[in-house]
């Protein structure tokens, strides 16, 4: 387990409810869950440096805090998922090496946290990035009884991803940027726990105005365009964009560090 990430007690407010979450085809519908025991500690403060709120919808991220590990794997590791279909697909064209280092960040379920443990075998890590700690402990959980001692779990926060400065060689974000309520706080995270020649690979949804289906129009707050520009401000800039046959109502690019970003405080 990542020490530094769990050191510092984090509290993520609970909902009363699971929010429908459609990061596919299916809607789920609203499960009662308890109330946990109160936090240790005060929440995590917002840092004095945020920077601004993404116009995001206000509870796109509670159904997946709240979500059990097994919950979350049915709605992202089923056969209408898209990503899910095509992983063989994008594990191949991204490519990692044995030895490597992988921040599967917004990890989910784990389902391409897996993909990587295999891919960088013994000799490499994979850190699971998420703000939903229960999925974090199937995530663990399931690495335990599969063998993968590869697998670090991390419990970062919206503005975070709680990564050592220069740990990773590949930062995988798939349909998880749209989820980022400060995007660039966790761009500019991200950037200072890349590895100087690192790789950041972006997978999200198409979204065109008039054209996609409502409920991407209202999840996802912007298109691939804007999420470009920004991530390209937080100093990275785009080096690929992979066309996949497998991949319709996704794009998948690639982004190098640039020139250094002008913030480059603590992780
Ligand atoms: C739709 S799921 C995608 C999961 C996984 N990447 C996949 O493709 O199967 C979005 C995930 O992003 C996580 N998330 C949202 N904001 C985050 C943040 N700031 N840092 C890390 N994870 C975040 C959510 O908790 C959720 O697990």
């Amino acid at each position: 387990m990542h020490q530094a990430a769990w050191s510092i007690p984090v509290w993520m407010s609970l909902v009363a409810c699971v929010s429908a979450v459609n990061d596919g085809a299916t809607k789920e519908a609203p499960v009662p869950v308890s109330r946990p025991a109160p936090p240790a500690a005060a929440p995590a403060a917002t840092p004095a440096t945020a920077s601004p709120r993404a116009d995001v919808p206000d509870d796109i991220n509670d159904g997946w805090i709240a979500r059990e590990g097994e919950a979350a794997a049915r709605t992202l590791e089923r056969d209408g998922r898209e990503v899910y279909a095509a992983r063989a697909a994008i594990m191949a064209a991204i490519g990692v090496e044995s030895g490597q280092a992988v921040a599967d960040v917004g990890s989910g379920s784990g389902l391409f946290t897996r993909l990587f443990s295999d891919a960088v075998g013994p000799t490499g890590t994979v850190y699971a990035v998420d703000i939903g700690e229960k999925m974090l402990a199937y995530i663990a959980e399931k690495a335990k009884e599969t063998g993968r001692t590869n697998i670090k779990t991390v419990l970062g926060t919206a503005y975070s991803t709680r990564l050592p400065p220069a740990s990773v060689d590949l930062v995988f974000i798939s349909d998880t940027y749209h989820h980022f309520e400060y995007p660039q706080d966790m761009m500019r995270s991200i950037r200072r726990a890349l590895r100087p020649d690192g790789r950041v690979v972006l997978i999200d949804f198409i979204r065109i105005e008039g054209t996609s289906p409502s409920w991407i129009l209202g999840h996802v707050r912007a298109g691939q365009e804007v999420f470009e520009r920004e991530i390209q401000n937080e100093g990275f800039s785009k080096t690929q964009t992979v066309e996949l046959d497998q991949l319709v109502e996704n794009y998948f690019v690639v982004f190098k560090k640039s020139a250094p970003a002008a913030v480059d405080g603590p992780s």
